[in-house]
């Protein structure tokens, strides 16, 4: 399993490419299945949850192709299985994200649940009552759910919670089904306007995506589309955190800065310096970061996907502050890797207390998940001496060569094959 070594302390300076957001190229690319035409999607990151979803695809009988460049090309011509099996989907929670599609295309589908999850239940109850609603016939046995519905009729979904992934899986069923689905309180996240886009590029008929009403009116048919995959803003804002914490002046380029508002908002409150462009952001290390309170909230709000990197920065900032979860149960995992490093955060309940400014020493640190991950390169970057993370994989499912990107910016970072 390989290892990324960092020695922390360097300032970092240059220029960063950003890469096409991984979740909003997770459901683009099972879109695919809604036509027998070809799709080509281009700006996808070449990380590893891209290649499982491909598995997954391939696995149903959809051509899947990775070009050079960041471009996949899919054919669904024609499936010869409606089944994601527990081997792909338990490593991937967002295989699930094949459901809809199929069931709208094929009439039934039979994916394994997701299984535990390192940062809590996140159960799939949101998916399958939706589902229910548009007229499928949804059973739970043996692992896996099985829904039949011969055609999707329209219907009032209203979600009780915000869900992501629930609120593309159903409007990708629903630009096939009979009649006129209303979403109610539906995810905001630009992601799901992204998927809204390219389903609209291949002839379905939907309004109001990036607001909490979303309205699809069903159709027969859809044809294949090229589309262009939004820039990833998790990691957009890890670099800027990246910049913060380890000292410098940097430009992310190939960003959208409109997608990570209230990111950029509160890094500003803690001093740092960003100037936006367009498609760019120049990022100034502040002499004194300053500490501030944050919420984890859906989109606009604060990202959860943002938590561990944030705390970070709080450990490195004077004065004490709160960092609030209030997506997932259990988001709280890196913080005693963080503290092995020197942070002082104290946790109770869904609420982190951290006091800075704490000297981080480098140490052997373990990744748990995907973000976690990504705030322990962050952490070796502001400590002094060497952090070695072990357990990259989490790192690989989401951030495309992070250890090449940063050693790009001047970090002292490397990748230890074994
Ligand atoms: C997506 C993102 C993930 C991000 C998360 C929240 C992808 C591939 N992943 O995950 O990176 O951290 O949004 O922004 O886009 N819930 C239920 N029942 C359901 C569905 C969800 O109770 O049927 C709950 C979850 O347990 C969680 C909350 O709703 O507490 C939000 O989860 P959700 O938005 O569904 O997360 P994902 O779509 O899995």
């Amino acid at each position: 399993m390989d290892k990324i070594r960092i020695v922390g302390g360097k300032p970092l300076e240059g220029t960063v490419r950003i890469s096409g957001a991984k979740n909003a190229s997770l459901p683009d690319v099972c879109a695919a299945l809604l036509t027998d035409e070809p799709i080509v999607l281009d700006n996808v990151p070449e990380v590893r949850d891209i290649r499982t979803m491909g598995r997954v695809l391939s696995q149903l009988g959809c051509d899947v192709a990775f070009r050079t460049g960041g471009s996949v090309e899919l054919r669904a011509g024609t499936l010869n299985s409606v089944e994601a099996t527990y081997d792909l989907v338990k490593t991937m929670r967002a295989s699930v994200l094949v459901l809809g599609p199929l069931l709208a295309r094929e009439g039934r589908a039979r994916v394994s649940l997701p299984g535990g999850c390192a940062i809590g239940a996140r159960p799939i109850d949101l998916h399958l009552t939706a589902l229910e609603k548009m007229g499928a016939e949804v059973s739970v046995e043996r692992g896996y759910v099985e829904a039949r519905a011969p055609r999707l009729r329209g219907a009032e979904i209203h979600f009780n919670t915000v869900t992501v992934t629930g609120t593309e899986n159903i409007m990708m069923a629903a630009t096939r089904a009979d009649g006129v689905t209303v979403l109610h309180n539906a995810a905001c996240e630009p992601e799901v306007s992204d998927l809204a886009d390219m389903l609209t590029a291949m002839g379905a008929q939907i309004e109001g995506a990036g607001t909490p009403t979303i309205r699809i009116t069903g159709v027969d048919r859809l044809k294949g589309a090229r589309h262009r995959v939004i820039p990833d803003r998790i990691e957009t804002g890890t670099y800027v955190v990246a910049c913060a914490v380890a000292g410098g002046d940097i430009e992310v380029q190939q960003c959208h800065p409109e997608h990570l508002r209230s990111t950029i908002e509160k890094l500003r409150e803690t001093g740092i310096r960003i100037e936006e462009g367009p498609n760019n952001l120049r990022v100034r290390a502040p002499r004194q970061i300053k500490a501030a309170d944050v919420t984890t909230l859906p989109h606009p709000g604060f990202p959860t996907d943002m938590q561990a990197q944030y705390m970070v920065l709080m450990s490195q900032a004077n004065g004490a502050c709160r960092v609030t979860e209030s997506i997932f149960e259990n988001r709280f995992m890196h913080v005693a890797e963080l503290q092995r490093m020197g942070a002082d955060v104290r946790v109770d309940g869904r609420t982190a207390f951290v006091r800075g400014p704490s000297a981080l020493s480098g140490a052997q640190v373990m990744a748990t998940d995907l973000r976690a991950s990504a705030c322990l390169v962050l952490a070796g970057l502001a400590a002094e001496g060497e952090t070695i993370v072990d357990r990259v994989y989490h790192l690989d499912r989401g951030y495309y060569r992070i250890d090449e990107k940063l050693r790009g910016l001047g970090a002292d970072i490397e990748r230890l094959e074994t």
